[in-house]
């Protein structure tokens, strides 16, 4: 039976990139209405490291919300080789950490100051898995002998292995996973204490998105989409009504600049859109009934906050996406499926 509006609890992000400054302006307003939280990603530059730093920052998004809006955002810190596990304590146990974030060195925008090996940061590991902090892990192997389209799976059978094993009661967040070998990982697991977050991007297109009659540079992110067998087991997984994968957009401004280059940033922009992208994938997957544990009910869980109160409505009217968002100083960000008509329209 086809419906015609579909109403939920309201969602939270699980993974957004706010920036800072103008950009955080033009971007922010499009989260905040949707959602009631959202993990804000530590990767500025410089990166957030502390707490005074994380601390600032949730105000200068504080300061940016419209008057009215309940938009909380939960800060994470940029793990470094150097981390001060009293920093990480303090942090959390004073809330303004909500989860602490691993970079592989290298791994992606901004992760140059990021983690060098696991064994540098054993004493973090050691404090986060005591306290329940959650560890959020961008999953690439950094080895440049490792094919650049098997760095998640060649992630999962070293590191995370490795982390899983030598804290077997940390918590971690494999974020943007991209491969079926990932979701099988996360699948696997019975403790619990292992979830996944999953993009709007690679749920609905594989490689070819990148390359379809030229370069696309507005499909490029990172962990880079994979192949078509992979697409599908994300769509299993995320559509399984399983409580290990949950919502995280992985929302990345660029301008169009940084992102049309010789050199393109990698990144997608999907705040405005990612609500009723998700919702049509679950839709083509008849799995309607299990969106809204995926929008907003399992991150909340994991992370172990209340669901949020209020709801969110869509109707059955066909969007077309806005092409881009405008920066006062004349850049522009180009929107995730810019042109596309989606079938559903949030209230
Ligand atoms: C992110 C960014 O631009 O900050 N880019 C991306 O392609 N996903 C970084 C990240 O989450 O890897
Ligand atoms: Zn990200």
């Amino acid at each position: 039976m086809t419906i015609e509006t579909l109403t939920i609890r309201r969602p939270d992000d699980w993974h957004l990139h706010l920036r800072d400054g103008d950009m955080l302006r033009a971007v922010l307003p499009a989260s905040a209405s949707q959602y009631g939280r959202a993990i804000v990603m530590p990767n500025l530059k410089p990166p957030v490291t502390t707490v005074e730093a994380a601390l600032a920052y949730r105000q200068r998004i504080r300061d940016a919300l419209p008057g009215d809006s309940a938009f909380t955002p939960m800060m994470t810190c940029y793990l470094c080789d150097d981390t001060d596990p009293g920093e990480i304590r303090a942090g959390f146990e004073c809330g303004a950490f909500a989860a602490a974030k691993l970079y592989p060195a290298g791994a992606t925008t901004h992760s140059e100051y990021g983690v060098t090996s696991v064994d540098r940061t054993a004493g973090v590991l050691a404090t986060m898995q005591d306290i329940g902090m959650p560890l959020l892990i961008h999953g690439e192997s950094t080895d440049p002998a490792v094919d650049v389209f098997d760095r998640e799976a060649a992630f999962l059978r070293t590191t995370l292995t490795q982390i899983l094993t030598r804290y077997p009661r940390l918590k971690v967040v494999l974020e943007h996973i991209t491969t079926e070998e990932a979701a099988d990982f996360v699948m696997r697991d019975e403790s619990g204490r292992l979830a996944a977050t999953i993009t709007p991007q690679h749920l609905m297109f594989n490689r070819n998105a990148m390359f379809t009659g030229g370069i696309r540079p507005h499909y490029y992110c990172l962990p880079v989409l994979k192949r078509e067998q992979h697409r599908l087991a994300l769509r299993r997984a995320a559509t399984s009504g399983s409580h290990a994968f949950f919502l995280g957009t992985d929302s990345a401004p660029h301008d169009t600049d940084a992102k049309e280059s010789a050199c393109g940033c990698a990144g997608i922009f999907s705040a405005p859109i990612a609500l009723q992208a998700y919702l049509t994938v679950f839709e083509e997957e008849q799995a309607l009934h299990h969106f809204e544990k995926f929008a907003s009910e399992n991150g909340a869980r994991f992370y172990g906050v209340p669901l949020n109160e209020g709801t969110v409505t869509f109707h059955r009217i066909p969007t077309r996406v806005t092409g881009s968002i405008d920066l006062p100083d004349g850049r522009r960000i180009q929107t995730f499926l810019a042109g596309e008509t989606l079938p559903w329209t949030l209230a």
